[in-house]
């Protein structure tokens, strides 16, 4: 075997290496936009019952917030320093260079998800817990995602 097909065969495995690195990457950041968007689609209901135009339902809203516990959760290791762009990601810079803050925002969202079931009771509680609770969407997103026109 000459060595040049011996660089070609490390080229090759470097290529292979690579592309897997690439596709990692790019999964990580389809994973996490999936879980936002599994918490902003399910949000729907319990927003349009905060609107007065759909009847309270308590365990819809339990389970939407049992639905953002968990994918926040999930959230919280999908922010790679290997994922700052690609994927079409609207996930801004400023996640990496503050991260400590952005992983604490992210914690404190799991845990208001988990407190809003024990303190959501009925329609009153409900009206009060979860209007709160939305505050941490905005409240990350001002800072660490791009606006989107
Ligand atoms: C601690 C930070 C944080 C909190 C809290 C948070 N988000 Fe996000 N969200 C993000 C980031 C960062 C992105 C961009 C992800 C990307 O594009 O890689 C995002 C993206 C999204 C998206 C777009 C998903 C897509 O399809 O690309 C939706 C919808 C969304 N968030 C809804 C919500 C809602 C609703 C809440 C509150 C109930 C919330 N988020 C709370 C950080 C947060």
């Amino acid at each position: 075997m000459g060595f040049g097909t011996k660089a070609a065969g490390a080229l090759a495995l470097a290529l292979v290496i690579g592309a897997g690195a690439a596709l990692a990457q790019g999964d990580v950041i389809s994973q996490r936009k999936a879980a936002m968007k599994a918490i902003g689609d399910g949000n729907r209901a319990p927003a349009a019952m905060l609107r007065g135009e759909a009847p309270f339902d308590l365990s819809a809203v339990q389970a939407q917030l049992k639905v953002i516990e968990s994918n926040a959760t999930s959230a919280l290791k999908l922010f790679p320093d290997n994922s700052k762009t690609g994927g079409d990601t609207a996930a801004l810079p400023k996640i990496w260079e503050t991260k400590a803050d952005f992983d604490a925002k992210m914690t404190s969202f799991v845990a208001a998800a988990k407190s809003a079931q024990a303190k959501i009771t009925d329609e009153a509680s409900f009206k009060q817990e979860f209007p709160a609770l939305l505050k941490n969407c905005g409240g990350c997103h001002t800072d660490y995602r791009a606006r989107r026109s």
